[in-house]
């Protein structure tokens, strides 16, 4: 453009403001700001947008925003484990019973203060069936319905989703399951240990997951059937690695919590018991 045209234009523009347009939204005078001509040495009034008009824009660039993260974030959660069953475990349907006690509160914690965990999760270990997958999974809901991102998957079909890649026919490739679990906002690592035999493989993913999560600040919630014996012992710092760099990475990220409630399964399975 050359500065006749340059000049020219902005006349006009001046020049419509003295026709004091309107804003289409609030139909009030749009504000008029006193500006330095580009090439002369005057000030000119021209139109500016009103703040209603700015106002729109903002909102349709972030609901743009949000649309994205939304299919970010159910691309992610279509990974998880068995999405229906895990819809339904909620907080509203977890029961007082002793030894969740500990466990609800930490996991509401880390709920209500997600934003400022830097990287802290939470590593809930105890028996079989007391409730530890559900507690996490009604916390991961309340997040996902706040709109983070948060994938739960078993220690299980994490690797399984991952050797996977190796097929030529699957359409996930191992970066797309890699880079999910690990900028999730959220993952939950159900059964951590479950998986016995691990091969070198496996816990070199492990780590990578793990190591990353740490370098991004983003925390893992793990459910474990580790007891309290194990955890304590100096053979698990090795499982994953001879230098136990992994172990002390989850310990050194994480709150662990022990779940002390009993088997709820085999409660509910002996109260139907007839004539116990
Ligand atoms: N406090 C509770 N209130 C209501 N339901 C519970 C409670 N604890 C466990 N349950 C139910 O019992 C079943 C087993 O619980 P959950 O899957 O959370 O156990 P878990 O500790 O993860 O077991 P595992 O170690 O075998 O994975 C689920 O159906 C869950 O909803
Ligand atoms: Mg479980
Ligand atoms: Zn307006």
């Amino acid at each position: 453009m050359n500065q006749e045209t340059m000049t020219n234009l902005w006349e006009t523009m001046a020049l419509n403001s003295t026709n004091n347009p309107k804003c289409p939204i609030c139909k009030k005078d749009k504000p008029k700001v006193e500006v330095k001509h580009p090439f002369k040495d005057e000030m000119t009034e021209v139109v500016a947008a009103c703040p209603c008009e700015i106002e729109e824009m903002e909102n349709f660039k972030r609901e743009q925003q949000m649309k994205e993260k939304r299919r970010k974030i159910n691309r992610i959660l279509s990974m998880s484990s068995e999405l229906d069953q895990i819809k339904e475990l909620t907080f509203e349907n977890y029961m007082q019973r002793p030894g969740t006690e500990v466990v609800i509160e930490e996991v509401k914690k880390a709920v209500n203060k997600f934003d400022e965990s830097n990287g802290m999760g939470l590593f809930i270990f105890g028996v079989s069936g007391n409730g530890k997958s559900h507690a996490t999974a009604a916390g991961g809901n309340v997040l996902l319905q706040k709109g983070y991102s948060v994938i739960f998957l078993t220690e299980k079909d994490l690797l399984s989703r991952l050797r996977a890649t190796n097929n030529f026919n699957n359409h996930e490739t191992f970066h797309d399951v890699m880079s999910a679990a690990v900028h999730a906002d959220l993952l939950v690592w159900d059964d951590f240990l479950s998986s016995t035999r691990l091969n070198g493989d496996e816990k070199d993913w492990m780590f990578q997951i793990i190591n990353g999560r740490e370098r991004a600040k983003k925390p893992i919630w793990f459910t474990s059937n580790l007891t309290p014996d194990e955890f304590q012992s100096e053979q698990i710092e090795t499982v994953l690695d001879p230098k136990g760099r992994t172990w002390w990475r989850i310990m050194n990220n994480t709150t662990a919590v022990f779940n002390r409630a009993t088997n709820y399964r085999e409660e509910q399975v002996m109260k139907r018991v007839k004539g116990l």
